[in-house]
C-alpha cells in the first residue's frame, strides 16, 4: 500500500455509538452504594479517557444507561469489558451504529432521580413518571441523557465572579 495512502487510513476514525441499559445489581446501602458508584466513575473517567472515549452514565437504584463514543474498536472493548462487571445484570443495547460526530465531547455522569427538572424530562421522553430505559426508545434515552446532563454540567459550572462596580 501506499505509504500515504497508509498514514490517512491510520488516521480515519470509525467513530461509533453505542446505547445499552441494564439492572443495577450494587446492594442498595447508602454508602457502599455510593463507593461503588464513585469508583465505577472514577475508572472509566481514566481509561476512557486513554481510549478517547466520551459518554455519559446515567443511573439510580434500579438501572444503569450509558452512552459510549469513539472508535469503533475502543467502544467494543469497553463495552465487552463492562460487560462482565458484576454490578449490572441483565444488559440490553438499544443501538450501535456509526455516527458522523460526538455529542459528548467529554465524559459525564447523572443521577436519574427526582427533582422539578428530571420530572419534566421524564413526561417529555418516557410514558413513566420516573426512569425506566427498558420502556424507553433509543432516541428517547439519548434524548434524556443529553438534557439531564446538560442540566447537570450547568448547576456544576461556578458561577463568575461579579465584576465590582466602583463609585468614582
Ligand atoms: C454500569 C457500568 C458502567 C461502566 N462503564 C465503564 C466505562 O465506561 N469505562 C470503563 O473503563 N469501565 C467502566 N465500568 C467499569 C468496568 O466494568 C470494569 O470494572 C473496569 O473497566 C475493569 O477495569 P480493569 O480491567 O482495569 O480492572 C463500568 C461499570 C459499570 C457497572
Amino acid at each position: 500500500m501506499h505509504r500515504k495512502t497508509r498514514e490517512i487510513r491510520c488516521l480515519i476514525m470509525y467513530l461509533h455509538r453505542l446505547i445499552y441499559y441494564s439492572k443495577n445489581a450494587i446492594p442498595p446501602g447508602q454508602q457502599s452504594a455510593y463507593k461503588e458508584i464513585k469508583q465505577i466513575l472514577n475508572h472509566s473517567m481514566d481509561r476512557n479517557k486513554t481510549a478517547n472515549v466520551t459518554g455519559a452514565l446515567l443511573f439510580n437504584q434500579n438501572y444503569f444507561a450509558q452512552v459510549l463514543e469513539g472508535d469503533r474498536k475502543a467502544v467494543t472493548q469497553t463495552f465487552c469489558r463492562v460487560c462482565t462487571d458484576q454490578r449490572h445484570s441483565d444488559i440490553v443495547i438499544l443501538e450501535a451504529k456509526p455516527v458522523a460526530e460526538r455529542i459528548f465531547l467529554n465524559w459525564s455522569m447523572a443521577f436519574a432521580g427526582h427533582s422539578d427538572v428530571a420530572d419534566e424530562l421524564y413526561r417529555r421522553f418516557s410514558p413513566h413518571s420516573d426512569f425506566q430505559p427498558s420502556k424507553m426508545t433509543a432516541d428517547s434515552l439519548l434524548g434524556f441523557i443529553c438534557e439531564l446532563v446538560k442540566h447537570e454540567e450547568h448547576l456544576a459550572k461556578p458561577v463568575a465572579p461579579r465584576k465590582k462596580v466602583v463609585a468614582v
